[in-house]
């Protein structure tokens, strides 16, 4: 039997696999309410066999969208269509998980597939931003507001309440979005975050928004069942947050109980320089894994993109998940061709059977 397709038990929960399905905004929801569209992708993709299907960064306010489009859990209205989903999978044996974010000074934009376009407060769909300090993400995009000591209260409660809409809905893991230069990431890195107050200045000040949410949310958050954060790595810039500083997080992660750190990176300015390739993000999580051992289970992603590269991760002890993202919008049964060329077991859905034998 493969790692790769080697069960995986966390908590309470047993994922089949280790391929997780990488959070990805469809921009597809009206008011971030799930329709059909969702039901049918995140259901193929469950269909075609990830350990875990991760819903998109799903808003945990209005105003905590990146786009108009984005699909939000800020209202037990939607409870209903997200519980559909989660059924749906869970019909299939994977878990499903869901990712909760806030856009923060990246919000209000209207956005689809690989098109962004920033939106004014006055305008149609816009709305004012805030952020840990008054610095606009680019010259295109409108300057937030710095958030106030109620605002960071008010945010962290809505971190709470949708962690207790996900558990209504039936998720099994929550991914806390702290990564790619959205809300919690620009608390993190020195870049946008010039506050003088403590949420501001030393590291362990910067991640003091990050660890209350955790904190809040796990005293809601049922403790036989897993959370997940998402990093980014690097702000891909020596003058922000570095691999160092990510080791020390993870490092404190695990002693806050986090269960899965999720690696990836930049997102924090525009223009940066990365080197993009196969597997590029890699280096981050081993380099992690190396420091945290056996404490926190390191998921990577990042061009991972076959079988045997995704086996040869796990084996070489670099990483403890695959997170997979364009390879599996472009074919949803990954995971049952990957497990055949890895002559590995993997439940195939019965009306399937005869396509994988
Ligand atoms: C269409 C699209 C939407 C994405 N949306 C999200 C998102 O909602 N949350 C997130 O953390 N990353 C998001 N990402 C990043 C992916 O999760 C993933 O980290 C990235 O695409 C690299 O992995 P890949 O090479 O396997 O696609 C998105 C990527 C794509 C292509």
């Amino acid at each position: 039997m493969s790692k790769l397709f080697s069960p995986l038990t966390v908590k309470s929960v047993t994922f089949k696999n280790r391929i997780f399905t990488s959070p990805m905004c469809m921009y597809m929801a009206e008011d971030g309410f799930a329709g059909d569209w969702h039901l049918i992708h995140y259901g193929s993709r469950a269909m075609g066999g990830a350990g875990a299907i991760m819903l998109e960064a799903t808003a945990v306010r209005a105003d905590g969208r990146i786009g108009v489009g984005d699909l939000g859990i800020w209202k037990d209205e939607h409870i209903k269509m997200l519980s559909k989903i989660v059924s749906f999978i869970k019909s299939t044996g994977s878990i499903p998980a869901i990712q909760l974010a806030h856009a923060g000074r990246k919000g209000s934009t209207w956005a689809s597939g690989g098109e962004s376009r920033p939106l004014m407060p006055g305008e149609e769909n816009g709305w004012e931003l805030i952020a840990p300090s008054a610095i606009a993400f680019s010259p295109a995009m409108q300057t937030p507001r710095e958030m106030t000591l109620k605002d960071i209260e008010e945010i962290q409660q809505a971190f709470v309440d949708a962690a207790m809409r996900a558990l209504k809905s039936g998720f099994e893991l929550i991914e806390i979005h702290s990564a790619h230069g959205y809300l919690i990431n620009e608390f993190l890195s020195p870049i946008p975050n010039k506050r003088t107050d403590h949420y501001g200045g030393t590291i362990e000040n910067r991640a003091r928004f990050l660890f209350e949410i955790i904190e809040k949310v796990k005293a809601v958050w049922p403790s036989d069942l897993p959370i997940a954060v998402r990093i980014s790595a690097t702000d891909w810039t020596e003058e922000g947050w570095t691999i160092s500083d990510s080791v020390w997080l993870s490092k404190e992660l695990s002693k806050k109980g986090i269960d899965v750190i999720d690696v990836s990176s930049g997102g924090m300015i525009p223009n940066a320089k990365i080197t993009v390739g196969s597997g590029y993000q890699l280096p981050f999580a081993s380099t992690i894994k190396r420091e945290v051992k056996d404490q926190l289970l390191v998921g990577t992603v990042g061009m991972i993109t076959n079988a045997h590269q995704a086996e040869t991760i796990l084996t070489n002890g670099d990483a403890d998940l695959i997170f997979i993202g364009r390879e599996l919008l472009r074919n949803p049964y990954f995971p049952l061709v990957a497990a055949k060329q890895l002559r590995s077991e993997i439940p195939v859905p019965k009306p399937y059977e005869l396509a994988f034998k």
